[in-house]
């Protein structure tokens, strides 16, 4: 196994955790209906649902919590956070916002009418869900390398700039409110998209005079890895290579419990005034005076100094390292992965680590259920469950193009050895891949039923 570097950093503050005993978490997940979202969290052991708002903050950040100014309009940290988003991304007008999602309501409800279509490398699911509110389409144009789950292409998170060329011609430029590049691709197993095709795809947007926004919450990462893998980088910081790819766009929405590393907070950036001064109308009526926009002062604070920290090449290199970690040691044991590995995750190609479950028994969830009962470890399916709908035509059910399993890592939280384990219990998987079935639903909601479906074993057969 490679050497992987020392973490730049040590631990200060411990939170004791622990692993029932195997009888308490079948009872536990059989509770549960089978459905990880619907366990308690400290039921499980290493908790890999996700890496948005589970980040360890630094000793910085917590410090700055204390210099929490709550006085209603203009606080001090509202400045300070101004000072980070405009020295790191080069925006003058922002509105900082809870989340991720909530900067994008508030754009989306401003700039889009029904019959309109927003264009992405890929929606991630509450930015489809905020397009389609307003009556909107929103079309993914990701690149084909994406669907080769296991070529080495360095960028498979890029937009397809032909068809990105082609759809707006068709569709015409008064049709299309935005062009969104979602930096990582996160639906898309986390996987970077390139300068040179932000670079392109920016081209096609400026020609047609359609404003190009970032999905901006893994932005660092993405950084990284252009220094890492795109010519002519490896000598640039990754604030230059960050400012590069800003230059490029007219805005962003970001969720900061991402590459913000804080546990809760967002924003909207616009250039455009006039966008400006529409969105801030429409975020007091949401979220709050436009200062603060649904967060504590103490909570803007942790954000300015944690978009700095972030830029930190011993921390981006560590989370590098860390998820690569991770990928080799499942790779060592067998578990089929989405290769290259992202920086935010490591997704599982279900179909292949359980060939036996047909895709209406739902092989991710059947993966996920057995990371838990094996080892307490709570991962998310991103397969059949999450996406698999009747075509609206002719009622056929369709199934997504990929049936993964995301082990996604929080930042500065667990241990090496804490990923041996999480590997160790994949693996596990794989020795009894023979023996085990797949699930059915019991009940759903219509929509986003993956949050709260319960499900059973399917014994026997599922046809009945
Ligand atoms: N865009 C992307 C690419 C995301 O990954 C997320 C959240 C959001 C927008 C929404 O941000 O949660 O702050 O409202 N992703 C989380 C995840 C939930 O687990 O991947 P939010």
């Amino acid at each position: 196994m490679p050497r992987t570097p020392p973490e730049m950093f040590r631990i200060k503050v411990v939170e004791p955790i622990r692993l029932h005993p195997p009888e308490v978490r079948e009872s536990k997940i059989k509770e549960a209906g089978y459905n990880v979202f619907r366990l308690s969290a400290e039921d499980v052991f290493i908790d890999l649902l996700t890496d948005s708002g589970t980040t360890a903050m630094s000793a910085k950040q917590w410090g700055g919590l204390m210099m929490g100014d709550e006085s209603y309009a203009q606080c001090r940290n509202y400045f300070n956070l101004a000072d980070s988003i405009r020295d790191v991304f080069g925006f003058e007008h922002f509105v900082p916002t809870h989340q991720g999602r909530a900067a994008e309501n508030v754009l989306f409800s401003t700039i889009c009418k029904p019959g309109d279509i927003v264009i992405n490398n890929m929606h991630f699911d509450t930015t489809r869900a905020n397009v389609e509110a307003q009556g909107a389409e929103a079309r993914n144009l990701p690149a084909p390398e994406l669907f080769d789950l296991e070529s080495d292409h360095p960028f498979k998170g890029n937009m397809d700039v032909d068809k990105l060329r082609q759809t707006v011609e068709y569709v015409g430029a008064g049709h299309i409110p935005a062009i969104f590049v979602t930096i990582t691709n996160n639906s898309g197993g986390g996987q970077p998209v390139s300068m040179a095709n932000i670079r392109e795809s920016s081209i096609v947007a400026r020609e047609h005079k359609i404003p190009i926004f970032f999905d901006a919450c893994r932005f660092a990462e993405n950084a990284w890895f252009i220094k890492l893998r795109e010519e002519g980088y490896a000598d640039k910081s990754i604030q230059d290579i960050v400012t590069e790819m800003f230059s490029y766009v007219d805005g962003a929405t970001m969720s900061a419990k991402k590459d913000g590393m804080v546990n809760i907070g967002g924003f909207l950036a616009v250039r455009d005034p006039k966008l400006f001064e529409r969105v801030a109308q429409k975020l007091i009526l949401v979220e709050g005076f436009p200062s603060y926009g649904g967060l504590a002062g103490r909570d803007l604070e942790a954000m300015a100094i944690g978009l700095r920290e972030v830029l930190d090449e011993d921390y981006l290199s560590y989370r590098y390292h860390h998820t690569k970690f991770l990928a080799d040691a499942l790779q060592e044991r067998g578990v089929p992965i989405m290769t290259p590995t992202g920086a935010h995750a490591v997704y599982v190609d279900a179909k292949r680590a359980l060939p036996n479950i047909p895709r209406e028994e739902f092989p991710g969830q059947a993966f996920t259920v057995e990371m838990y009962l094996r080892g307490g470890v709570r991962v998310v399916e991103i397969g059949s469950l999450m996406f698999a709908a009747p075509d609206p035509g002719t009622g056929e059910m369709k199934f997504p193009e990929m049936e993964l399993v995301r082990l996604a890592l929080p930042r500065r939280v667990y241990t090496i050895s804490q990923l041996e384990f999480v590997a160790d219990t994949a693996g596990e998987i794989l020795e009894h891949a023979d023996e085990l079935g797949g699930y059915r639903i019991i009940s759903a909601p219509k929509v986003l039923r993956h949050f709260t479906a319960q499900l059973e074993p399917c014994i026997g057969s599922c046809d009945s």
